[in-house]
C-alpha cells in the first residue's frame, strides 16, 4: 500500500542522505542493501543531519527502548526541519512497519514511512514526496523484496552478510519480529548462491548467512531443501573461506544440521543459539518448543561432534511470572554451559504478542538486579574461557585497522573471537595466524605468526 496525504512542496535536487541504522544485524544489511540503491541513484551518503537533503531512520521495536531512542531522535529534527522544510525525514524498517500512520500523527514533520518489505523502492518513493510534497507511507505487507546485491554498498569487501530468508513463523510469545518482518519466505539455493558467488569475486572471503530462525530455512521451497543443503553448495566455492549462519533456534536445530556442520570445513565453528531462559516453566511460557534438558543434549551433541565449538546465547530476564527460582535456573544454564558471550535483556511488553496479555509483574528493578547478575557472571566466564587461548595460535581473517589502536589490526577467530594483533594494513583480507599473549571478556591480543 502506498498512500499519500498532506502537503510540502519542494523543487529541489535532494541528492545527499544520511542514514542511521538500529536494531539487528538483518536491519543492518537492509540499511546496506538501501544504501546501495541510494548511491546507484546518484546520492551521496553523508555523516551529519546538517548536511543531509534526505534523512533516514532503519527502525527497530523488539524492546520499548529501542523506539523511545528513534523517537527522541525524531523529535530532535523538529527545528531541522522548521528551518529548512524541503529535507525529507523518513522512518523506515520495524517501527515503521508497526506503528504505520501513527507515526505521522506522533511526528508530523516525518515525510515517509517505509516498512520492512519496501526499502527496495526508496529513490522512487523519495521521489513522489518530491514531486507531489506529501507524505508518503509504504507498508504493503505482500511485497517480496527482490534486491539486486551487485549494487549494494558494502563497507567491508572482505566480508558480507547476505539473507536467505526473511520473516519468522514461529511467534515466541514476547516477541515483535513475526508481526513486523511476516511470515517466513526462504531464497532459493541458485539465487543465494549466485549472491555469494558474485561476493566471492569481489573479493569476499567470509559470509554470514542471515535468517530471523535460519534453521527453518527451506520451508516453503521445493524440494525438500535445508539449510544444510545449502551449506553445503556454498562450501564448494573456490575462494569463499569462511561461512557463518545466524540465528539458530534451538527447537529448529537438528542433529542432522549438526552432522553436516561438522564436516563441511568452512562452515565456522560458531553457534549463536539463544536459550532465553533456563527454566522450563518459563520457557513453556515463552513458546520457545524446547526444554532445558532438550537444549544442554543439543549443546552436548554438537560439542561432541565439533570439539572447539563456540556458543553464544540471548537471555531474557523478568518475562511475566519469572520467579526467583526461575531465575536461578537460568543462572545454572549459564554456569553450566559456559557461553562464549551472551545479549541479555529485560523483558519489555509489546503490544499485539501474547505475552502483552500477560501481567508485566517482575519490577523493573528486580529485572535489573538480574541483568546484572547475569552480565557479570557471563563476563567472568568469557575472561576465563579466553584466557585458555593464552599461549596458542588461531586463524585470524584480518578485517581492517583495530579500533581502539589504529596501529594495530583486528579480525577474528573462525569461533568468532575479536582479536587485536600487530601488522600492517597488507594483510587486510587475509587469513592469518595470530599467537595469542592477552585476553580479556572481549578481546584477546597477539603477534602475527607463521
Ligand atoms: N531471531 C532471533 C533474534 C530475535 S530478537 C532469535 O530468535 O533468536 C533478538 C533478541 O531480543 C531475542 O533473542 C530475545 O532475547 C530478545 N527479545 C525479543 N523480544 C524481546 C522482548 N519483548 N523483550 C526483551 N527482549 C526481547
Ligand atoms: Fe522472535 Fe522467536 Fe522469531 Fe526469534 S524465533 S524472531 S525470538 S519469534
Ligand atoms: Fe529489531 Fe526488527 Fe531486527 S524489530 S531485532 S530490527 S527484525
Amino acid at each position: 500500500m502506498i498512500t499519500t496525504s498532506h502537503n510540502l512542496n519542494n523543487d529541489t535536487l535532494c541528492k545527499t542522505v544520511f542514514f542511521e541504522t538500529f536494531g539487528c544485524q538483518m536491519n543492518k544489511l537492509d540499511a546496506e542493501l538501501s544504501l546501495g540503491l541510494l548511491q546507484e541513484d546518484g546520492y551521496k551518503i553523508v555523516d551529519a543531519v546538517d548536511e543531509a537533503d534526505v534523512i533516514l531512520f532503519n527502525t527497530c521495536s523488539v524492546r520499548q527502548h529501542a523506539e523511545d531512542k528513534v523517537y527522541s531522535h525524531l523529535g530532535a529534527l523538529k527545528t531541522l526541519k522548521k528551518k529548512r522544510p524541503e529535507v525529507i525525514v523518513g522512518v523506515l524498517g520495524c517501527m515503521a512497519q508497526k506503528d504505520g500512520e501513527a507515526i505521522f500523527k506522533r511526528m508530523p514533520h516525518v515525510d515517509l514511512v517505509c516498512g520492512t518489505r519496501m526499502f527496495s523502492r526508496l529513490p522512487e518513493l523519495i521521489l513522489n514526496i518530491r514531486n507531489h510534497g506529501s507524505h508518503v507511507l509504504a507498508i504493503d505487507e505482500d511485497h517480496i523484496v527482490n534486491v539486486k546485491r551487485a549494487v549494494a554498498y558494502r563497507p567491508n569487501r572482505y566480508q558480507a552478510f547476505v539473507t536467505v530468508m526473511r520473516g519468522c513463523d514461529n511467534y515466541c510469545s514476547y516477541c515483535i519480529v513475526p508481526y513486523v518482518r511476516g511470515r517466513e519466505i526462504s531464497r532459493t539455493i541458485a539465487d543465494v548462491k549466485e549472491e555469494v558467488q558474485s561476493l566471492v569475486s569481489n573479493g569476499c572471503k567470509e559470509i554470514t548467512l542471515l535468517g530471523q530462525n535460519i534453521n527453518s530455512y527451506g520451508k516453503g521451497l521445493p524440494g525438500g531443501v535445508t539449510l544444510g543443503d545449502l551449506l553445503s553448495e556454498l562450501d564448494d566455492l573456490a575462494g569463499l573461506e569462511r561461512i557463518r549462519f545466524v540465528t539458530s533456534h534451538p527447537a529448529d536445530m537438528s542433529r542432522d544440521l549438526i552432522r553436516t556442520i561438522s564436516r563441511l570445513g568452512k562452515v565456522c565453528e560458531h553457534l549463536h543459539m539463544p536459550a532465553q531462559s533456563g527454566s522450563d516453566q518459563i520457557l513453556a511460557r515463552m513458546r520457545r518448543g524446547y526444554s532445558v534438558s532438550y537444549y544442554r543434549d543439543l549443546i552436548s551433541y554438537a560439542r561432541e561432534l565439533i570439539p572447539h565449538i563456540m556458543v553464544a546465547s540471548d537471555f531474557i530476564v523478568g518475562f511475566p511470572g519469572e520467579t526467583d527460582a526461575d531465575f536461578q535456573e537460568t543462572v545454572r544454564l549459564m554456569e553450566e554451559i559456559r557461553f562464549q558471550n551472551c545479549f541479555i535483556f529485560k523483558y519489555s511488553p509489546r503490544t499485539g504478542t501474547k505475552a502483552a496479555g500477560l501481567k508485566d509483574d517482575v519490577s523493573d528493578e528486580i529485572k535489573r538486579a538480574r541483568n546484572m547478575k547475569l552480565l557479570e557472571l557471563q563476563k567472568g566466564i568469557s575472561l576465563e574461557e579466553n584466557k585458555k587461548l593464552i599461549g596458542r595460535v588461531v586463524q585470524v581473517l584480518a578485517e581492517g585497522a583495530s579500533k581502539s589502536d589504529t596501529n594495530k589490526l583486528s579480525g577474528r577467530t573462525r569461533q568468532n573471537h575479536i582479536v587485536v594483533f600487530n601488522g600492517s594494513l597488507d594483510f587486510v583480507g587475509r587469513l592469518v595466524n595470530v599467537l595469542i599473549h592477552e585476553a580479556t571478556d572481549l578481546t584477546l591480543f597477539g603477534t602475527l605468526t607463521r
